[in-house]
């Protein structure tokens, strides 16, 4: 838990470097906008994780770091989908799909569909909180694809 609320705090400065960075140092604070947005941000990714911890923490570990035997096909464990896996290959639409419908292999399900229990905006939240952990390598290949998909689908 120490650890996970660390990585918000570490997000959150992220985004407080960022905008920072973007304001040029002349102009006269104006911190209505920018610290409603990294309260927002705030508020997705607390929600976010909450979210996980009640509904994907038992599978896919309090941390996201998956089943310990998640890499053997014999067995069905569930993945890490904190950056150590290979969720960040999926463009995020796959994501929200998989999260919406659950997964089955040879028809059997071993992921629960959460339409219906998780609303779009949930969906997204706890997304917006698993990535968060991601390396910044690992997040910035993942940016590179989405942004190329969604260039060529125009
Ligand atoms: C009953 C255990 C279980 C629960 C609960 C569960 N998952 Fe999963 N999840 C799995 C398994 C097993 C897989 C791998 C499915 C496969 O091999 O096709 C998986 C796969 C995934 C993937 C794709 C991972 C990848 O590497 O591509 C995502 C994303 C995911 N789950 C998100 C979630 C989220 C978000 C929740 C909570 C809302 C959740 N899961 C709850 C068992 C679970």
């Amino acid at each position: 838990m120490k650890r996970i609320e660390g990585v918000l705090l570490a997000a959150l400065l992220l985004v407080c470097a960022c905008e920072k960075k973007e304001s040029p140092p002349s102009t006269k604070e104006t911190p209505s906008v920018s610290s409603a947005e990294q309260l927002a941000v705030m508020e997705r990714l607390m929600r976010g994780s909450s979210l996980y911890q009640q509904h994907c923490a038992q599978c896919h570990g309090p941390e996201a770091q998956g089943h310990p035997d998640w890499r053997n096909p014999q067995v069905v464990a569930a993945p890490p989908l904190n950056g150590g896996g290979n969720v960040w290959k999926r463009r995020k639409q796959d994501m929200i799909a998989i999260i919406r419908n659950g997964a089955t292999r040879h028809g059997e399900p071993v992921m629960p569909a959460w339409k219906g229990r998780l609303s779009d905006p949930d969906i997204e939240d706890v997304i917006a909180w698993f990535q968060a952990l991601w390396p910044a390598d690992v997040y910035q290949r993942w940016r590179e694809t989405e942004v190329r998909t969604a260039a060529s689908r125009g």
